[in-house]
């Protein structure tokens, strides 16, 4: 007999899932699972932005430009549904008026008992300081807590990386320590900053909604 509800989806409650809306200056900010035929705009972004993501991301082998032309993605994209697909991880990107901008990652999902996740995210320069990634986690944040069923959502960020540190701050993430020399991040290991929510952090009416209440995002329908 088939299993009804999260199993239908594996192990994986709350995967795939589309998330929205909110609406920040930028314009309507929703979540939707990785696709195959995101390498384009993918490429085109990350090759263009260097510059602003190289010195905060995880170091690779081989130049910028090889990792991040279009060719590159189908592998990536591979991998990230595979982790999907068992569990460990929700691989999103970021919409804004249906464009493809950027991503926000949750990854290292541990089931009970940690019930735990790590977040990730970047976005395209061009949308930048506009609203648009500190709405999108907040939606990521009320579908982990949520549909997903996680305790703890974890983030580390270099204490160098300002405009991170001004995301987190804006949802309510706590300061929890130093991690050091923890990733090799931009050519050598790097100090980075814990930082954390649990479920009893969250406002009982949810993220979004705290960013609506204090005027940093409306309801994308408004
Ligand atoms: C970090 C990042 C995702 C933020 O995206 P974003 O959509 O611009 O984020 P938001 O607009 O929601 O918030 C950014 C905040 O940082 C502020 N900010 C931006 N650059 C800043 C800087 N150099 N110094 C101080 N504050 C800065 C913005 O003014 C904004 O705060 P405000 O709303 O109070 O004005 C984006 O800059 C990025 O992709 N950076 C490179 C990749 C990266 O760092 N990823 C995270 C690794 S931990």
């Amino acid at each position: 007999m088939a299993h009804a509800g999260p199993e239908r989806h594996g192990r994986h409650p709350g995967w795939p899932a589309r998330l929205g809306g909110l609406r920040v200056a930028a314009g309507a900010v929703e979540l939707r699972p990785v696709r195959l035929r995101d390498a384009g705009t993918w490429s085109a972004i990350r090759l263009r932005d260097e510059e602003h993501l190289a010195p905060w991301e995880p170091t690779a082998p081989g130049t910028w430009a090889q990792r991040h032309s279009a060719a590159e993605w189908p592998a990536r994209w591979m991998l990230l549904r595979s982790a999907a697909r068992r569990g460990a991880a929700l691989p999103f990107v970021i919409t804004v008026d249906g464009r493809l901008v950027g991503q926000v990652m949750l990854g290292n999902v541990v089931r009970e008992p940690l019930l735990s996740a790590y977040v990730g995210y970047w976005c395209d320069s061009t949308v930048g300081s506009k609203g648009v990634t500190t709405a999108a986690v907040a939606l990521a944040l009320d579908h982990c807590f949520g549909s997903v069923g996680l305790h703890r959502v974890e983030a580390t960020v270099r204490p160098e990386n300002a405009a991170s540190l001004r995301v987190l701050a804006k949802l309510g993430f706590r300061h929890e320590g130093l991690f050091r020399r923890y990733l090799d991040v931009d050519g050598a290991w790097r100090d980075h900053l814990c930082f954390a929510l649990t479920v009893e952090d969250v406002p009982a009416a949810g993220m979004a909604a705290m960013l609506v209440e204090r005027g940093l995002a409306t309801p994308a329908q408004d």
